[in-house]
């Protein structure tokens, strides 16, 4: 994607995507077994940099809470009746950032460079708009440079890098990237 995208419409139906054969849906407590079978399947590689343990059952069934009280938004990418990846958006009505929300994103390895993230970010800035939310925010760690060039390819910039703010599964900290897109810059 190039610099313009900014000013591109972020329309499933024009990003560049060889998904065919990949449901998205959104997320219900009835994947709650599904969602787990996935995050048991990442490489330690992947845990390594989540933000939260979401190979803990604990930690779905807190996420499956907040779609059900519609703080967070998940769509799910499908494939041969297995979930191969997700797109949330996460947002708080009551808090003075209300007007935000953050956007995460997790492909399988196998399924990675398809273009699966892309249309998994798409359909969450998606919903972003029907939320009718300012802007959607991104947070990772600095070494996580495909997550990177996949928002900036979606007209995103950087925020902030904020040193050592992260440590990782093995304790190594790593400074954090804030990146952000207005949702109506179109
Ligand atoms: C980031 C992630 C979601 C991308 O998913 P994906 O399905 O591979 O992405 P796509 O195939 O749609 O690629 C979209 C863009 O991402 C970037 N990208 C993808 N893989 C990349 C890689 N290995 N190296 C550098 N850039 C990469 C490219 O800009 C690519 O656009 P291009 O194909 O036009 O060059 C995936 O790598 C992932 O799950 N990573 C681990 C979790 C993570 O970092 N989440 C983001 C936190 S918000």
């Amino acid at each position: 994607m190039n610099e313009t995208a900014a000013s591109q419409p972020l329309d499933p139906t024009v990003t560049k995507v060889d998904t065919e054969g990949v449901e998205f849906r959104p997320m219900t407590s009835d994947d709650r077994q599904a969602i787990l079978a996935f995050t048991d399947r990442l490489p330690e590689e992947d845990l390594l940099f989540l933000r939260l343990d979401i190979t803990e059952p604990e930690t779905i069934d807190e996420w499956i809470r907040n779609i059900e009280r519609g703080k967070t938004r998940t769509v799910l990418a499908i494939s041969e009746e297995r979930i191969i990846g997700y797109g949330s958006i996460h947002h708080h009505d009551t808090m003075w950032t209300r007007h935000l929300g953050e956007m995460r994103l997790m492909v399988g390895p196998d399924f990675r460079g398809r273009g699966v993230g892309s249309a998994l970010a798409t359909h969450v800035f998606e919903l972003g708009r029907q939320l009718e939310l300012f802007k959607i925010t991104a947070q990772m760690m600095s070494s996580q440079h495909a997550a990177q060039n996949l928002l900036h390819g979606f007209g995103f910039i950087p925020e902030a890098q904020l040193h050592d703010w992260v440590i990782d599964r093995n304790g190594r900290t790593h400074d954090l990237i804030v990146m952000s897109r207005e949702v109506d810059e179109d």
